[in-house]
């Protein structure tokens, strides 16, 4: 529990989110400089709920992790930019934005920022086990799964969009078929990671990932049947590795296979792998050479950027 209770009443309480490395150091700046003494600073996620609603019950541990907060030495609670501004004319260093605050519209563009800020903060923000918690509420998979399954969910929703992303460019005949062919296996994929229980979380940004698969299927497609294949070949085989993951780490939480729902996800989990193994196998198989340098950095730009997409996919 981070917090520095003062032995007399304190100036400020500022209530903040200590599983966000980004708020954590930048309160640890304000506490280190001078006043910061005077100021109580409670880590929202660490504290016990009696520190958050020692002297009235309006700070919820969900709401005080939602924003920061800071209560006034008369109780007043405020929020966001406000906050921030209370924060700033107890720390003589940084009074002078306190009072840059107090330029009209000032306020306005600082608490949007704030806004900003907190939509982008998911990306890096960690995940304790009871804000995971929260998130899941019906989950009965460990949470390291839970949050493999939502990187499965988005994938093969980018999945159908590469294809549908190829069929929306090409007129070759060939790469029609086998883009069709493909098609109806990842939806097939795609319903039954939707249909399972309980429920895979969504990705919040699904929307990015519709569109990243289906530039992941259109692009290549403008250069024509080889760019394609070479780009499938890339895709599943990245996709094979990261089912193989997932039926390692089942097998790592269940060694004995006893727990019928663990059993049933890794059974379908194989067979969505062995589907995308025969993708990359077809892709490679109807590559006549090759691909070039060009073709040859396309493709790792596909790979890195599965890595990337997965490793965001866990947390939003
Ligand atoms: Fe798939
Ligand atoms: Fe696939």
């Amino acid at each position: 529990m981070q917090t520095h209770v003062q032995e007399c009443s304190p100036a400020l309480s500022v209530y903040y989110d200590g599983a966000c490395p980004v708020c954590s150091r930048e309160i640890a700046v304000y506490k280190n400089s001078a006043g910061g003494e005077a100021i109580q600073w409670i880590d929202a996620t660490s504290c016990d709920l009696g520190a958050l609603q020692a002297d009235s019950k309006d700070l919820t541990r969900e709401t005080a992790l939602a924003r920061m907060h800071v209560r006034k030495a008369n109780g007043e609670l405020v929020s966001g930019a406000a906050a921030f501004v209370a924060m700033w004319e107890q720390l003589p260093k940084f009074a002078m934005l306190a009072r840059l605050a107090r330029i009209p519209g000032a306020m306005l563009v600082l608490e949007l920022g704030y806004r900003a800020f907190l939509r982008l903060r998911p990306l890096w923000r960690k995940a304790p086990a009871d804000v995971a918690t929260r998130i899941a509420p019906s989950a009965t998979f460990p949470l390291e799964l839970t949050r493999e399954l939502r990187t499965d969910h988005a994938g093969e929703t980018g999945a159908v969009m590469i294809y549908r992303g190829i069929l929306a460019v090409s007129r070759d005949a060939e790469v029609r078929a086998f883009a069709n062919h493909h098609l109806a296996t990842e939806q097939e994929h795609l319903s039954l990671l939707e249909a399972l229980d309980p429920p895979v979380l969504r990705s919040r940004l699904l929307p990015l990932w519709r569109l990243s698969g289906w530039l992941t299927g259109a692009v290549p497609a403008l250069f024509g049947p080889r760019a394609v294949f070479a780009t499938i070949k890339a895709v599943e085989t990245f996709v094979d590795q990261h089912y193989a993951d997932q039926l390692a780490m089942i097998d790592r939480i269940d060694p004995s296979r006893a727990q019928p729902q663990l059993a049933a996800l890794r059974h379908m989990l194989v067979r969505c792998q062995q589907d995308e193994v025969a993708h990359r196998d077809d892709a490679a198989a109807r590559l006549s050479k090759p691909p070039g340098r060009l073709l040859r950095l396309w493709t790792s730009i596909v790979d890195i950027g599965s890595h990337q997409a997965v490793k965001v996919c866990r947390y939003v």
